[in-house]
């Protein structure tokens, strides 16, 4: 009697982890900064049903819903978890608003002694809705797609928090780490032991990688650069290598430049999201093989579409062959971009073989 074929066995490792364990598969792995968010008109509807960001953010069955909405358009390899980086933040004490149209507002702090409010009382319980998001995007989705969970990196966070506000600038927190730098070192320190917790967290609940957003680590003058971004970050690193071992952890420190290579040696991270302005082909030179670079297409591409858009894809995706990476933006999602935008570039990359 001839013998039944083989079943075919497929990895149910997902394809994002393989190119984080810095495998070259058949396809390019993408998903998008922001891919769930104000673009989508299904988030719009369940935003306004929400009522307001944070109870979108802290009610776990909508957070799933949204995480979710771009995956059953579009077949991105990964859903990122839908929160935002300051709920680290108001978990640790500090007020939290985000005002309609404006962005985030946080009770700035200032003195030694707003640092002394900050505390972790209630901090696991307070992000508890978070941790039922995970559990419940992670029980529907396919095990070939990763939940991609993340957390804001300490200096990113502090800027925040001692600024209030997101202005681009950060001057109060930049002046703040420059003029006490032993009491910013204690605020660095705070989160990241926050940030540790939650990340860890997160892994348990069923994150397969995550990121660390590093949104404003450009700012910082290369010795700032090493003690406010590399050191953190490393620390953070080797805190979560020490309870997972083999969970990727992808680093975007925005706007790094030159520090790049140096950023991804000195942290380890397995994964290095490079923004719109670094050359990619400059990254692939300076940067070590270990590490799986992700990016970088501008998100104006994104907006814009048509034959520019596929032009710089394929750019990109050319410069990248023979390496481990992963497609995304160089920074997030532009809320004008027109969702069919999304799906041409979803065709292009998939019609790409490797
Ligand atoms: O799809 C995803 O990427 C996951 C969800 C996510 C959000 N914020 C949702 C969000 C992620 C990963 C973030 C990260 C985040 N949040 C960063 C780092 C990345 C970056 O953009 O540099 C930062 C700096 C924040 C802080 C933050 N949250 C700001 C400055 C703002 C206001 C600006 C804006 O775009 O409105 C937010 C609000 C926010 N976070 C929105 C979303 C979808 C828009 C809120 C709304 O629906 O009104």
């Amino acid at each position: 009697m001839a013998q039944a074929p083989k079943e075919q066995t497929t990895s149910t490792v997902p394809y994002l982890v393989q190119a984080l364990h810095g495998q070259v598969g058949t396809h390019v792995p993408f998903w998008l900064m922001r891919q769930a968010g104000r673009y989508l008109p299904e988030y719009r509807e369940l935003r306004k049903k929400a009522g307001s960001f944070m109870n979108l953010c802290f009610t776990p069955e909508h957070a799933v819903t949204v995480t979710l909405q771009p995956l059953e358009r579009y077949d991105m390899d990964a859903a990122i978890l839908f929160s935002d980086i300051l709920v680290v933040p108001y978990a640790l004490g500090q007020t939290l608003d985000f005002v309609e149209g404006e962005g985030p507002r946080l009770g700035a702090l200032s003195t030694p002694e707003d640092l002394d409010h900050l505390n972790f009382d209630d901090f696991e319980k307070k992000l508890d809705p978070v941790y039922q998001t995970v559990t419940g995007v992670k029980e529907r989705l396919p095990a070939h797609k990763a939940l991609i969970g993340f957390a804001g990196a300490p200096w990113t966070v502090a800027c925040y928090m001692v600024q209030g506000r997101g202005d681009g600038e950060f001057t109060a927190a930049r002046a703040f780490a420059a003029n006490q730098p032993d009491v910013f070192e204690s605020l660095i320190d705070k989160i990241t032991e926050a940030t540790a917790l939650y990340l860890l967290r997160q892994i348990a609940c069923g994150a397969d990688a995550v990121q660390l957003f590093d949104s404003w680590a450009g700012l910082l003058p290369e010795p700032m650069f090493e003690k406010w971004v590399i050191g953190p970050t490393a620390r953070l690193v080797s805190r979560i290598r020490g309870q997972y071992p083999d969970i990727p952890i992808i680093g975007f420190p925005r706007g790094a430049g030159a520090m790049y290579p140096r950023y991804a040696a000195a942290t380890g991270v397995n994964g290095l999201g490079l923004d719109t302005q670094v050359s990619l082909s400059w990254a692939l030179r300076e940067c070590s093989r270990d590490v799986c670079l992700q990016g970088n297409l501008d998100p104006v591409h994104l907006l814009a579409g048509g034959q520019a858009m596929e032009t710089e894809v394929l750019r990109i995706l050319e410069q990248a062959k023979g390496r481990p990476f992963i497609f995304n933006l160089g920074h997030g999602v532009i809320k004008e971009t027109p969702p069919e935008h999304v799906a041409q570039l979803a065709a292009i990359l998939r019609a790409f073989k490797v």
